[in-house]
C-alpha cells in the first residue's frame, strides 16, 4: 500500500459533497486549521486535525493553504497553430464573428489542426498540460471541433485519450464536430448536420472517445434546432450533451439545457433570465469562462443571479487559441471575484466541486474527503482570500496528484 501523509497544513478549504453546490451552499466551504491529510493508493484515506498519524513518506505542507486539484471544465485542448495575426484585426474593431465569417477564426485553426499529425497534436498539448498542472489543475476537460471531418475529428479525440494515458493530469473528452459548419459544406449545412449525427457521432462513440457531445450554438454558426438535433443524435450514442450558449447573442441555447437536459451550458455571457429559469429547472450546471469575456472586451456573465436563482455555477478557462489564448485558471479565479462579484469560497467551490460535476465526477474527485481521488494543491498563500486577490503570479507551492507528488 502507498502512503503519503501531508502534514502542517496551516488552513484546509474544501466544498464538501458528491455533487454541484447551488445557491448558498456554492459559498459554504469547510475551513481546518492546523490539519493533515492522509493519501492511501491515490486516494484520500483521512483528513484530521492536530495530531498526525504515522506515515512512512511526509510531505511538510509547511503551515500553507491547501486545496482540492484544480478542475478546468472547459478546453479547447487540441489545436494546430496559433492565432496571433488576429490581434491587430480585432484592435481595428473586426468582431469575432466577422472573422470568422471571413473564413478566419475557427475555421483557419481547422485548416492548421488538419496539417498536423496526432504526435505533433500531442507534443502541444502535453506542453499546455504541464503549464496547467503547475497552475495546480489537475482533471481537464478537452474538446475536439477543430478537425470537422470524420478524420481529423477522431484525431484530436484519439491524441485526447493518449494523453489522458501518459499524463498526470486527467482528462475528459468532449466531441465538439458543431464547432463551425467547415468551408467545404458552406453551401450545404444540412448535409454537415447530418454528417455529423449520421456518421461521425456513431464512429466516435463506438471507438469510446467521448463522453460528452458539445455545439456551438450561435448567431451564423448552429442555430437551437440544429443545435438540439445534433445533441439529440450524441444522446442516441450515449454521449452527455453540453452547450455553448449565449457567448455572443441569445438565440436559445440556455433554454435547450432543459429540452435535452444539458449536463452543463458554456459561456452564457448574455444569459436572459428564461435561460437561468431552465438551467435551475435543469439541474444544468452553468460553467462560465470570464477570461473569454475579458479577452473578447464582452461583458460578464450574470453569475449573481444564476447563484440566486440556485443554479450551480463552475469557472473554467476556454483555453483556445482565439477567444481565450490563456490557460490559467488563478487568473478566472480572479476574474471570478472582481467581474463576478463571487465571494472566494463561491469562487473555490466553482473551481473544484463544481467544475467536477459539469464533467459528471463529482462523485470521485472535487473536493478533499475520504473516499475521494488525492488531488490536491499546496498554496504559497495563508489562506483562500490571498489567492484570489492577489493577481498575476503562479501561487502554486506543491500538486499531489492521485496521491503522488508532482513536484
Ligand atoms: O468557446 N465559441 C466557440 N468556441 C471557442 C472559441 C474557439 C476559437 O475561437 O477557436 C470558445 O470561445
Ligand atoms: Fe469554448
Amino acid at each position: 500500500m502507498e502512503r503519503l501523509l501531508i502534514q502542517h497544513i496551516g488552513l484546509l478549504a474544501t466544498p464538501e459533497g458528491d455533487s454541484a453546490r447551488r445557491g448558498e451552499e456554492q459559498g459554504t466551504v469547510r475551513f481546518l486549521k492546523n490539519a493533515w491529510v492522509l493519501c492511501e493508493d491515490g486516494k484520500i484515506a483521512a483528513v484530521g486535525q492536530g495530531e498526525a498519524p504515522e506515515a512512512a513518506r511526509v510531505l511538510d505542507a509547511q503551515g500553507k493553504l491547501v486545496t482540492p486539484g484544480l478542475v478546468d471544465a472547459h478546453t479547447h485542448l487540441i489545436f494546430g497553430g496559433w492565432r496571433q495575426n488576429e490581434l491587430g484585426l480585432k484592435l481595428h474593431g473586426v468582431t469575432y464573428l466577422e472573422i470568422l465569417a471571413r473564413g478566419g477564426g475557427i475555421l483557419s485553426t481547422v485548416r492548421a489542426t488538419r496539417a498536423a499529425t496526432e504526435d505533433e497534436l500531442c507534443d502541444k498539448a502535453r506542453a499546455a498540460l504541464d503549464e496547467m498542472l503547475r497552475l495546480g489543475v489537475t482533471t481537464v476537460e478537452a474538446k475536439s471541433g477543430y478537425g470537422l471531418d470524420l478524420e481529423t475529428e477522431l484525431r484530436q479525440l484519439r491524441a485526447i485519450r493518449r494523453l489522458n494515458e501518459e499524463h498526470p493530469v486527467d482528462l475528459a473528452a468532449t466531441f465538439l464536430g458543431a464547432h463551425a459548419v467547415p468551408e467545404e459544406y458552406k453551401q450545404d449545412r444540412e448535409g454537415y448536420i447530418q454528417f455529423l449525427c449520421d456518421k461521425v457521432i456513431p464512429e466516435v462513440a463506438a471507438e469510446g472517445l467521448a463522453e460528452f457531445c458539445d455545439v456551438f450554438c450561435e448567431t451564423g454558426v448552429f442555430s437551437a434546432e440544429e443545435s438540439r438535433r445534433i445533441l439529440e443524435a450524441g444522446k442516441k450514442h450515449g454521449l452527455v450533451p453540453k452547450i455553448h450558449a449565449d457567448e455572443i447573442d441569445p438565440i436559445g441555447g440556455s433554454q435547450l439545457t432543459e429540452t435535452v437536459g444539458a449536463i452543463s451550458a458554456e459561456h452564457l455571457i448574455v444569459c436572459p433570465p428564461e435561460g437561468i429559469a431552465a438551467m435551475a429547472r435543469a439541474g444544468t450546471v452553468a460553467c462560465c469562462l470570464p477570461a473569454t469575456s475579458f479577452y473578447l472586451g464582452s461583458t460578464f456573465a450574470p453569475v449573481r443571479e444564476m447563484i440566486s436563482a440556485s443554479v450551480p455555477v463552475a469557472l473554467a478557462s476556454d483555453f483556445n487559441p482565439g477567444s481565450c489564448p490563456s490557460l490559467n485558471l488563478q487568473f478566472v479565479m480572479n476574474l471570478g471575484c472582481l467581474k463576478y462579484r463571487m465571494t472566494p469560497e463561491e469562487v473555490l467551490t466553482a473551481v473544484t466541486l463544481n467544475a467536477a460535476a459539469a464533467i459528471n465526477r463529482a462523485g470521485r474527485i472535487g473536493s478533499i474527503e475520504e473516499g475521494k481521488q488525492a488531488d490536491l494543491v499546496i498554496w504559497d498563500a495563508p489562506d483562500l482570500d490571498y489567492v484570489c486577490y492577489r493577481l498575476g503570479s503562479n501561487l502554486v507551492s506543491r500538486v499531489v496528484k492521485a496521491g503522488k507528488l508532482c513536484f
